[in-house]
């Protein structure tokens, strides 16, 4: 009589790859390579991409369904302790993906051994990551959204102030305040589109079925997979895919690009909050005082966006550096793109949280940025240009300008306030014009070229962007 196979025991196994060792791991290895404490927030993720994997093992008969279905259970059950909070963490536990299989063995036996059927670790952690960066980028789009629309209302609010335009810090020319918030306004509206194009780009492919690199032998339906979960495409190449964290730089670049923009922000609120500049009031809750001097109200939030920022670039450096020296397919180094990942998308997200509401309720002052022009002779171009269309040449009409400027100076006149017999001084081709033509809202009002800063084109500017933030649809990649 042949002995009775003895009853597989249904205890979670140890390592997943021990089969091939004789002896454990160094527990100093073990604590060095584990990403647990990190990549365990990708846990919903994975238990998704865990049941669409089986979902499609079943389908295709590759697991039986009552097998499927179980495995099924098992991975909503493990969920539901993950959003209840319950879920224990082994120190065996080397990553997310063991930590799962791991207690899916513990919940409904060995059967749990067959959801890893098809696929590797290596596939499934880019399919996880990718899913995870969705979400990111859809948080990230809400977020410059709600930003572009205080802008908007800021800009529509303060229709009509003016204030200088500086180049090299100095100033240049006289400009509508809501041209000045709009310029902040577009370059966000460029982010908002770098996250977009990702969304439907690179994160819209679906990695899994590549395997641990060369595909499978089982009869796998990645087309399915992807349907699941509402990739639109699969990647190409097996081995292309497993090695690849192109999407990832992707990510960290436009948030990089982002944070420089939230950054220069930041650098201009810090400058023109200023006692000497006093064109913007922030709200007391979002300013901070200091610990020894009872007068001081300092803008300490917007320095810590603009500080941040460097951690964000720092990010991109990090993965970068990571990825440069790696030959084709996966390797361990490519487990450390997860932290610069999620550091960089929990700045940018809490970034937008504390600077809407700054924005909004910081106080613009008319009167500073108003006066702030009867300095630097902002309208010293409008001048030139006068000269110009009397058929001066611009080089000649710049220099007699400057001659002008440097009288007003040494008078300390304004250019609104010479005498047309002192401008023909200068060059008898200025003509009686010449009086309105320096006069800051006639500045601002002949500049009509497309993007320039007329009133009449600021008001256009505001019509298209109220129209599409209000009315287009907003990009959702559904799930
Ligand atoms: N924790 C690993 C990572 O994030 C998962 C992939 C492990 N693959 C492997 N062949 N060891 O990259």
């Amino acid at each position: 009589m042949t002995p009775k196979p003895k009853k597989m025991k249904t205890k979670a196994p140890g390592k997943a790859w021990s089969g091939r060792f004789t002896q454990g791991p160094d527990p100093r290895a073990e604590a060095y390579s584990s990403s647990l404490a990190v990549d365990i927030r990708l846990l919903p993720y994975d238990i998704i991409g865990s049941q669409a994997h089986v979902e499609m093992l079943g389908r295709q008969k590759i697991l039986r369904r009552t097998e499927a279905r179980k495995i099924q259970q098992g991975l909503q059950k493990i969920l539901q302790e993950w959003e209840k909070g319950s879920i224990k963490i082994t120190s065996q536990d080397e990553d997310v993906h063991m930590l799962v299989e791991r207690r899916l063995y513990e919940i409904i036996g060995s059967v749990a051994g067959k959801m890893h059927t098809a696929r590797s670790r290596n596939d499934q952690v880019l399919t996880d990551v990718k899913l995870y960066l969705q979400d990111e980028c859809e948080e990230i789009i809400q977020g410059l959204r709600t930003i572009q629309k205080v802008f908007l209302k800021l800009a529509e609010k303060h229709m009509g102030w003016v204030m200088p335009g500086y180049t090299h810090m100095q100033v240049a020319q006289p400009v509508l305040v809501s041209h000045w918030l709009l310029a902040h306004l577009e370059a966000l509206v460029r982010d908002e589109t770098r996250f977009t194009r990702l969304l439907f780009g690179s994160l819209d492919e679906l990695p899994l079925g590549s395997a641990a690199l060369a595909g499978t032998t089982h009869p796998i339906d990645r087309q399915q997979v992807a349907k699941y979960l509402g990739f639109s495409r699969v990647t190409a190449n097996s081995m292309d895919t497993v090695g690849d964290r192109d999407f990832c730089l992707e990510f960290l670049n436009a948030a990089a690009i982002c944070a420089i923009h939230t950054s220069r922000l930041a650098e201009e609120i810090v400058w023109f909050s200023s006692s000497e500049y006093q064109f913007i009031t922030l709200n007391q809750g979002f300013s901070t005082g200091s610990s020894i001097m009872p007068q001081k109200r300092n803008p300490d939030i917007a320095e810590l966006i603009r500080g941040r920022s460097g951690k964000i670039v720092g990010n991109l450096v990090t993965l970068l550096t990571v990825l440069k020296g790696l030959p084709m397919t996966y390797n361990r180094d490519l487990q450390e793109d997860k932290e610069p990942i999620f550091n960089t998308s929990d700045i940018l997200i809490q970034t937008f949280i504390v600077l809407a509401p700054m924005l909004e309720s910081m106080r613009l002052n008319q009167e500073a940025m108003q006066s702030a022009c009867q300095h630097g002779f902002p309208t010293a171009t409008e001048a030139a240009d006068h000269l110009v269309a009397q058929g001066v040449p611009f080089r000649e009409a710049h220099a007699v300008v400057g001659r002008a400027v440097t009288y007003a100076a040494q008078e300390g006149l304004q250019l609104e306030q010479l005498s047309l017999a002192k401008w023909r001084n200068f060059h008898p081709q200025f003509q009686a014009g010449i009086l309105q033509v320096v006069r800051l809202q006639n500045s601002i009002e002949r500049k009509k070229s497309l993007g320039g800063t007329a009133s009449s084109r600021v008001k256009a500017a505001l019509k298209k962007v109220r129209n599409r933030l209000f009315t287009a649809k907003k990009a959702k990649k559904g799930k």
